[in-house]
C-alpha cells in the first residue's frame, strides 16, 4: 500500500475486550477493502487472513505477529484439528469429537473458541490440556508446519455453501465486522462479486485451496458434511470413530448424537459464556443465540430468489470448474 496511511481507530468502536496489542499500520502491510453492503471495511491481510483494523484488532492478536507463531507452533502427533468454513458446523463437530476422544458424553468445559488458532496465543494453546482438539477456518497455508510432520489427525468439515451464506450473514452482523442494517438482498449481491482471497469470507477460494490441498494426497485427513451429520448422526458418529481410532461403543455413540442435538447443544451453550476468548459476558450470550440460530438444511430456500440463485449456481460452476464434489442441498 505504499505510503499511504490507514486511519486505525483500536479506541472508539465496539469492544468486547480489548486485550491485545495492535501495532500501527506501515507501508509494508497488505490493506484490503472488503465490500459486502454498508460502509466497506478496511482490513490488514496476512496471507489469505484477515483482521478487521477498528472491529477485530486488539480483541485477537496482531496478525502479523501472530499468524507466523501459529505456523511455527508445536504440534503433538494425538492433536486434532478440525478445519472448516465459518459456519459450516465447527462447533457442533467439536463438541462431537471431544466426546469420543474423552469417551464420556459430557460437553467440553470451554467453549470452542478457546481452542481456535485464530484467536489464541500459540503458547496458550500449547498449555491447555489433553486430548487436544484445535480448530480453525484457515486455509491449509496457515495451519501449522509441524501438522503435517507429526501424525495429526485433520478433521475436514463442509457445508453446502448456500446455507452457508445463510448462516454467514448474521455471524458477520453479530461480530460487527458488518453494518447491522444490511439486507440479505444486498449482501448476497455483493458476496456475488467478492474477490479478495480470504480464508475467514470467501467460501468458494477456501474449499478451491482445500481440494487443491487434498488432490495433493496428504495422510491422515478425514472429510465429513454437515449434511450427512444431520440426516444420520449416529452413523456419521461411528465411522468418525473408527478414524479417531477410539473404540467401537454404540451406546456412547448414540449419546453422543443426543447430547449433540441443535437444541441440546444449544443449551449446553449457553452455560459456557464464561469460557469464551472475550471476557464480555452479554457480547458472549449474543454470539452463542446467533451461533446457534437453526440448525437446518435447506433453509437457504427461504432467502434465495430464483434469480439469485441462478447467478449463483452459474457463479459455482465457474468458479468450482473441476472440483469434483456433491453438496447436499436438501434432506
Ligand atoms: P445456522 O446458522 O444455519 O443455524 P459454526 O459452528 O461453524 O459456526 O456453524 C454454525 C452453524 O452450525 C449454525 O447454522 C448452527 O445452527 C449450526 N449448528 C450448530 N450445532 C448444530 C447441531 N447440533 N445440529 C445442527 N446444526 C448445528
Amino acid at each position: 500500500m505504499g505510503d499511504k496511511q490507514v486511519a486505525c481507530n483500536t479506541s472508539s468502536e465496539w469492544k468486547p475486550e480489548s486485550k491485545y496489542d495492535f501495532d500501527p499500520i506501515t507501508g509494508d502491510d497488505e490493506i484490503v477493502t472488503v465490500d459486502l453492503g454498508g460502509t466497506p471495511i478496511q482490513c490488514l491481510k496476512k496471507g489469505d487472513a484477515l483482521q478487521h483494523i477498528v472491529k477485530m484488532a486488539r480483541i485477537i492478536p496482531d496478525y502479523r505477529k501472530h499468524i507466523p507463531s501459529i505456523r511455527n507452533m508445536e504440534m503433538d502427533d494425538d492433536d486434532v484439528i478440525i478445519c472448516a468454513f465459518a459456519k459450516s458446523g465447527t462447533h457442533w463437530l467439536w463438541e462431537i469429537t471431544s466426546m469420543l476422544r474423552n469417551g464420556k458424553p459430557d460437553y467440553h468445559g470451554k467453549e470452542k473458541t478457546s481452542a481456535m488458532f485464530e484467536f489464541v496465543p500459540a503458547e496458550v494453546l500449547r498449555a491447555s490440556p489433553k486430548p487436544r482438539i484445535y480448530n480453525t477456518h484457515f486455509t491449509p497455508q496457515g495451519l501449522p508446519k509441524q501438522v503435517f510432520d507429526r501424525n495429526c489427525k485433520i478433521l475436514f468439515l463442509q457445508r453446502n455453501p448456500k446455507d452457508v451464506l445463510v448462516s454467514l450473514l448474521p455471524f458477520l452482523k453479530g461480530h460487527k465486522f458488518l453494518d447491522s442494517a444490511i439486507k440479505w438482498d444486498e449482501f448476497i449481491c455483493k458476496y456475488m462479486e467478492l474477490e479478495v482471497e480470504s480464508s475467514l469470507l470467501n467460501w468458494f477460494y477456501y474449499t478451491r485451496q482445500w481440494f487443491e490441498f487434498l488432490n495433493e494426497g496428504h495422510d491422515n485427513i478425514y472429510c465429513l458434511a454437515y449434511e450427512d451429520l444431520k440426516d444420520d448422526p449416529v452413523m456419521e458418529i461411528t465411522k468418525l470413530a473408527k478414524f479417531l481410532d477410539v473404540g467401537e461403543n454404540s451406546d456412547l455413540f448414540k449419546d453422543i448424537a443426543i447430547k449433540c442435538s441443535f437444541h441440546n447443544l444449544k443449551q449446553a451453550a449457553t452455560s459456557k459464556v464464561e469460557t469464551f476468548t472475550i471476557n464480555n459476558k452479554e457480547a458472549a450470550k449474543k454470539i452463542t443465540n446467533f451461533t446457534y440460530r437453526k440448525g437446518e438444511v435447506g433453509d437457504w430456500k427461504n432467502y434465495f430468489t430464483i434469480g439469485v440463485n441462478e447467478k449463483f449456481d452459474a457463479l459455482y460452476a465457474k468458479k468450482m470448474k473441476g472440483i469434483d464434489f456433491k453438496y447436499r442441498y436438501s434432506l
